[in-house]
């Protein structure tokens, strides 16, 4: 029987290329996101190209409900997940005390809370079974705070942290825990952020979501804890553990003043 994997945030992206990535690996696919003709094409694409089965659960991840009532879903068809893939995630720009708080909260509730829930659900069928791979989407984002998008930052750097210290509590147990750390990508994310490119990235030929998709997979089935894509980024990340941290914030929110 074909092993099973849940994506969230798998309609366009990065996610879209994950589900592609393990289609073509013979898994079954659980695949959440809002939108439900989106979704229905990439059933009947992959069902006929992979003979793989595809649920599609057209549901909202700001809904606090929502990540109880996919694991709910997934229990009443007897489906053991043995691969979560958190890649759902939203942002929005501008100062926080002027920013649209609906937006702020369902970054919180996609990128924080839906994923915290999400591994807690799934997490313990993993450990019984001595099997399975979690693969957790952050940011470069993660590695300092980042004024004028500071809640996205701030809900990367959660999603990093929790990982890593997850990783660390169930090392050895069968299971992984995976986080992926892209920089900026070609998807509809900026757009989805009502958020004009950075002036430092905009000239440049930016990875695609299938580079990181694929670079992201190779991490996971390798059980590492921390993948950060590209060389730049991961010079970048490197260089910010030895600067002070209001050097970084202030290097940040100008990077960020760019995109005005
Ligand atoms: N693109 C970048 O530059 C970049 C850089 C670093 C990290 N990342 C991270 O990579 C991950 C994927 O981003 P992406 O660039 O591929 O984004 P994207 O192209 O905007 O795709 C986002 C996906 O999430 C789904 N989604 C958004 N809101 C949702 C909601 N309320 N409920 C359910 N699903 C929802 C969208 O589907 P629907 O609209 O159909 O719901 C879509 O499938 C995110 O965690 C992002 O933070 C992206």
């Amino acid at each position: 029987m074909n092993k099973v994997a849940l994506i969230t945030g798998a309609s366009g992206g990065i996610g879209y290329e994950f589900a592609q990535l393990l289609a073509k690996d013979q898994y079954n696919l659980v695949l959440v996101s809002r939108s439900e003709d989106k979704l229905e094409h990439i059933k009947k694409d992959l069902e006929n190209r992979y003979g793989i089965q595809v649920i599609q659960l057209p549901w909202d991840l700001s809904y606090p409900e929502t990540p109880e009532k996919i694991y709910e879903y997934i229990k009443s068809k007897k489906i053991a997940v043995e691969v979560l893939i958190n890649n759902a995630g939203v942002g929005t720009w501008g100062a926080f005390a002027q920013s649209d708080w609906k937006r702020e909260s369902a970054t919180i509730q996609i990128n924080m809370v839906t994923v915290a829930q999400l591994i807690h659900l799934f997490l313990p069928n993993m450990l019984r079974q001595g099997k399975g791979k979690i693969l957790n989407i952050a940011s470069t984002a993660a590695f300092q705070p980042g004024p004028l998008m500071a809640g996205y930052y701030a809900s990367k750097a959660y999603v990093l942290s929790l990982s890593e210290a997850i990783a660390n509590e169930i090392k050895g147990s069968g299971v992984s825990v995976t986080t992926l750390c892209p920089g900026p990508t070609q998807t509809g994310f900026q757009s989805a952020a009502s958020v004009k490119p950075v002036k430092l990235f905009s000239s440049k030929k930016l990875p695609t979501a299938k580079d990181v998709a694929e670079y992201g997979y190779q991490a996971m089935l390798a059980g590492k804890t921390i993948a950060v894509h590209g060389m730049k980024n991961k010079i970048l990340v490197f260089l910010v553990r030895f600067l002070p941290r209001s050097i970084t914030t202030h290097l940040v929110k100008k990077m960020q003043e760019s995109r005005n």
